[in-house]
């Protein structure tokens, strides 16, 4: 029989959505014959009447969409529909999501999307009665029981780029340069970049900083060994008096931002040598995905595709040991991923002498 199954995409965009709705939908259509339907702008979609949905066939994809940034369904990272802002109220309008699902007569929902926006899928599907299988993407990297997410390896690249451009003006005018870089509250991106990239210093969330360790090793660094030194802040990092440094957004909710002018304020101070700081924001998310994106986002569209044939929900996929696996949705909505401080990249920046501002 043939299945209709939709497709969102939920959260923050990355590199490797739209090679993810490509992938599903030639599984889908080639492998099974099936009906694709792209929700727009996350569940948003189901909750405008006519429910917003674009057919999803093998011709959306003939232009080379896989190479492109973005989603092309839209995506937010706002708006809960169990507590939706409605004027200055919140309301619950999860009812007119599932109804709208529904009404579009689905047999399965595959939601692309990171630790929050899967619990949330998670949580309207149980309501629904709706097969849900979940995939993982964010450039955080910090969802659990998958070792990578979609969007995460592309991001490294740019932050790893980034101080490849820092690294000859940094020391072409014998500077200390500081790199801001997103993560939220994971320190993945700033790890991984560091390590590429030939930081000095990394600083990220887990692993609590001493001001004076890091400013002695910045001395050591520009006066015993180079002109210059490049630091790595991951954006949750917090100030000397342990607050988190945020910027306002919409409707009084605040966002990382800040620390990497804080850092570079009292390192010029404190080190004596010029400063500069450097915040990349998202730049890290918009723009080609990378070859290993575009091969995970591939496999996991693939694979989630042939879950639904084989009639196993409630999975998120998942890559484990150099393959795709699927994992129970709630396991890996409730662990979340963290840099653990004991682990081979920990060690592995010790090893090359970078300061992780403890020791
Ligand atoms: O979760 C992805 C992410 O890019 C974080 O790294 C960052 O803190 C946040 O989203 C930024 O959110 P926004 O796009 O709303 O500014």
């Amino acid at each position: 029989m043939t299945k209709k199954i939709g497709i969102l995409t939920s959260g923050g965009d990355c590199a490797g959505l739209n090679a993810v709705l490509r992938a599903v939908t030639f599984r889908a259509i080639r492998g099974y014959g099936w009906k694709v339907y792209g929700i727009h702008q996350g569940s948003h979609g189901l909750l405008e009447r006519p429910v917003h949905v674009t057919e999803l066939k093998i011709e959306t994809f003939t232009a080379g969409l896989m190479r492109f940034g973005g989603t092309i369904l839209g995506t937010t990272n706002r708006g809960n529909p169990f507590s939706y802002p409605v004027g200055d109220d919140r309301q619950d309008r999860s009812d007119e999501i599932v109804e709208g699902f529904h009404m579009l007569g689905l047999d399965a929902l595959i939601g692309i999307g990171g630790d929050g926006s899967m619990a949330i899928l998670r949580r309207l599907c149980e309501k629904g009665n709706i097969n849900f299988i979940g995939i993982p993407k964010t450039i955080d990297n910090d969802i659990g029981l998958t070792e990578k997410s979609v969007g995460f390896m592309t991001a490294v690249d740019i932050a790893t780029e980034a101080l490849d451009r820092l690294q000859p003006t940094a020391a072409s005018h014998d500077r200390v340069m500081i790199l801001e870089v997103m993560g939220r509250d994971a320190g993945h991106i700033a790890l991984n970049a560091g390590i590429a990239g030939g930081a000095d210093v990394i600083l990220i969330p887990e692993i609590p900083y001493n001001m004076d360790i890091v400013v002695h090793k910045l001395k050591e660094v520009t006066k015993r060994e180079k002109n210059f030194a490049l630091m790595v802040v991951a954006e949750a990092v917090l100030d000397e008096n342990g607050r988190n440094l945020t910027i306002a957004d919409v409707k009084g909710k605040r966002r990382y931002g800040g620390i990497g002018h804080y850092m570079a304020e009292r390192i010029q101070e404190m080190v004596g040598a010029e400063t500069r700081f450097t915040v990349l924001g998202h730049v890290q998310r918009g723009c080609q995905p990378n070859a290993e994106d575009r091969i995970l986002a591939s496999s996991f569209g693939v694979y989630a595709v042939d879950l639904i044939a084989e009639g196993k929900f409630n999975r998120m996929v998942a890559w484990h040991n150099r393959q795709v696996v699927d994992v129970d949705l709630a396991d890996a909505v409730s662990s979340y991923q963290a840099v653990d401080p004991n682990s081979t990249l920990v060690q592995t920046a010790r090893g090359l002498g970078i300061c992780l501002g403890d020791k």
